[in-house]
């Protein structure tokens, strides 16, 4: 039930490219775009958010909101305005609430609905039908929610939302943001005191941004973990929002300069926040001359601009402890190995199992086939560099991230690239391609070869 335009694969080709120049911005980071909807739904008030990420992913997740009572509307100038109902305010949708492609969308959904006493069907395109839902199912269901799953806890499912929430205390079983994020918001509308307790740091805005809106929500950090405490049926003030560019967005133009020769690019106004910036700091490591130059606190976050410069990069182990903070940039971090001089080893990679697609076997299927020599486990992939020589077409299985991952490779590869279909870029990225060409870069529909 994807809500992509177009109904037919579209095809793109990339060709090796000359040198990428100038200074660009990404779009408004897809976390960040995600939390201000739904937090801004619950609040009191008006709540404005700029530079939000106006892509399918989030749009879903604003329409979903108005479904449910609140209204999220953009105005001429761009602003977003949602109006809030408060923590106990959302209504059941007359209509099932479609998530498109957004694991984020439905999973950070389902917590918010789960503790008032509404009904609401989720459904979503084929690759989220595919994903795991009992990863939020399961700890939603000690509130007293109750779900109608389809096969495997999938979707599509129907949720009916606890008359009597009790608050839980849950650890984390899976290094995962949307879950964390899921019990949290489900906490928001629910007597007394809400723990979750996570081993292993994952992204924190939901923290950070429900801080900003009021919440009663305290972190500590203790021997097994961060235990993220949050204090039910207090009601959230409206806020004033911008959202900083996204630097898992950020990620491709970085990684399309270091390869491509002669590259120097600035990318502005970049996200920092510690847990998004493992790509970065591996991508040093490799050897890849990234500076970050006026760097500044916005809205709760540190942003700042990325200089990046054509590097010699070398191959590294990338450890297992540092994948919550690079989760979705390993797809194009393998086509910067695929550049490196040397062997990439990436450990800890179990949770890209279960992204838009088996995010593990489609890079390495790419690799595969534009030449790159491979080895993976369940959990680990190495990437021998050297350079790709391309010509293959890759599969893109319905994930925006392998489609731009591969079209970057084309620009330094000695022949070119193909994807199979480019439309799901637009989930997170949608001028991916123009951006790209306005900066040097040949991506053009693969008929046109
Ligand atoms: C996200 C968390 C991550 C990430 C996703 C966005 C979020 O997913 O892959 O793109 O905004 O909370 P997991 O929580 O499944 O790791």
């Amino acid at each position: 039930m994807t809500q992509n335009s177009a109904l037919t694969p579209l095809p793109l080709i990339s060709r090796k490219a000359g040198p990428l120049k100038g200074t660009i911005r990404v779009p408004g980071d897809k976390s960040m775009s995600h939390r201000a909807l739904m937090f801004g739904a619950v609040a009191i008030g008006e709540t404005t958010i700029k530079g939000l990420l106006e892509a399918e992913d989030v749009i879903n997740t604003a329409k979903a909101m108005t479904a449910l009572g609140a209204k999220a509307e953009r105005d001429p100038q761009g602003i977003w305005h949602v109006q809030g109902v408060g923590v106990a305010g959302l209504q059941s949708p007359s209509e099932p609430l479609d998530f498109g492609n957004s694991g984020t969308g439905v999973r950070l959904a389902m917590g918010l609905m789960a503790t008032t006493p509404l009904t609401a069907r989720c459904v979503g395109d084929a690759s989220l039908s595919k994903r795991p839902m009992g990863r939020v199912t399961d700890p939603l269901s000690l509130f007293g929610t109750t779900f109608e799953a389809s096969e495997g806890n999938r979707l599509p499912l129907t949720l009916h939302g606890a008359k009597n929430p009790v608050p839980v205390t849950y650890t984390l079983p899976v290094a995962s943001a949307q879950v964390k994020s899921a019990v949290l918001l489900a906490g928001l509308n629910t007597p007394g005191i809400t723990t979750v307790i996570e081993p292993t740091p994952t992204r924190d805005h939901t923290e950070r941004m429900l801080k900003g809106f009021g919440a009663k929500i305290t972190v500590e950090v203790k021997d097994d973990g961060r235990h993220i405490a949050i204090e039910g049926q207090h009601e959230l003030k409206a806020q004033h929002l911008d959202v900083p560019g996204d630097p898992s967005s950020a990620a491709f133009p970085m990684v399309a300069a270091l390869i491509t020769e002669g590259s120097g690019i600035v990318i502005e106004n970049i996200m920092l926040n510690p847990t998004r910036t493992g790509l970065i700091d591996t991508l040093i490591e490799m050897g890849g001359n990234i500076t970050i130059e006026n760097r500044r606190l916005a809205g709760g976050e540190e942003v700042g601009d990325l200089h990046v410069k054509h590097s010699r990069l070398h191959g590294i182990r990338v450890p297992a402890a540092r994948a919550p903070s690079m989760i979705d940039e390993y797809p194009i971090l393998a086509v910067a190995a695929s550049f490196a001089d040397g062997t990439t080893r990436m450990e800890g990679l179990e949770e890209l199992r279960v992204k838009e697609s088996d995010r593990l076997a489609a890079v390495e299927a790419g690799l595969q086939a534009n030449g790159v020599p491979t080895q993976s486990g369940r959990d680990w992939l190495e990437v021998s560099g050297g350079g790709a020589p391309g010509g293959g077409k890759v599969t893109t299985h319905m994930d925006h991230r392998i489609a731009m991952s591969f079209l970057i490779m084309g620009l330094a590869s000695r022949i070119y690239t193909v994807i199979d279909d480019s439309r799901f870029i637009a989930t997170s990225f949608p001028d991916f391609t123009g951006l790209l060409n306005g900066m040097g870069a040949r991506i053009s529909p693969a008929e046109a070869r």
